[in-house]
């Protein structure tokens, strides 16, 4: 919120989360969806978190994130947030208002270290260039075992659209390209490769 009528958001829709959220429970899988503010109804049986601030998503999760084999974080969370939350409406002055925001805390990124989870952690990374630099940067640092990459400048895809395609990058170097397709079979890709990661950490411990 900047106040009481205006707030900071952000284009992304919400449909990438909610379409695995349906292929994890397709494939009966237990689910807890924790979500912003979204115009989408989540399916059936999900355990289903509503939360409205970055820092509302992150708390949601760190109580929650102890008790799944796997994390999947889609969420287009906020870097920044204002600074103050004024309490009154702010009434236009001048000819430039300078809002001041300060960082918001990396849920992901807090995952290892902060919430010392260890399971099967799946990070996203909308870029609009440099795609494999950046979304590789992000596994590293945020310590995912893979980060699922796509290209928000391309028509058609990414954000709002009913269709993604998206490549996926492992911590071995390798990747694995999702052409396009609609979000529900991105979705159902994607819980496959979890489960293909959970059987392969399984039978390694
Ligand atoms: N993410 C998060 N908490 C934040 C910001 C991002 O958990 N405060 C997660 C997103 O859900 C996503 C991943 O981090 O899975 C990458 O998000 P992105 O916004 O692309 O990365 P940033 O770390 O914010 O990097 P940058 O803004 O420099 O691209």
């Amino acid at each position: 919120m900047i106040d009481p009528v205006r707030y900071l958001s952000n284009r992304s829709s919400g449909k990438m989360g909610y379409a695995i959220v349906k292929a994890a429970l397709a494939s009966r899988h237990e689910v807890v969806l924790v979500s912003g503010p979204v115009a989408l109804s989540p399916s059936d049986g999900a355990e289903v978190v509503s939360v409205e601030s970055a820092e509302d998503m992150y708390d949601a999760v760190a109580e929650r994130i102890g008790g799944v084999d796997a994390a999947v974080m889609t969420a287009a969370v906020a870097d920044y947030r204002p600074a103050k939350v004024s309490d009154d409406k702010i009434k236009k002055s001048g000819e430039r208002l300078v809002l001041e925001l300060e960082r918001t805390r990396d849920i992901l990124g807090s995952a290892r270290d902060l919430m010392a989870f260890d399971g099967v952690l799946v990070g996203f990374a909308a870029e609009t260039g440099n795609i494999e630099a950046y979304a590789r940067g992000k596994l590293e640092r945020k310590g995912c075992d893979f980060i699922v990459a796509n290209d928000v400048s391309q028509e058609g895809i990414g954000f709002q659209s009913d269709q993604n395609e998206v490549t996926v990058f492992y911590r071995n170097g390798s990747s694995q390209h999702l052409p396009r397709a609609s979000k529900k079979e991105i979705g159902e890709s994607l819980v496959k490769i979890i489960e293909g990661v959970l059987v392969a950490r399984r039978a390694g411990s």
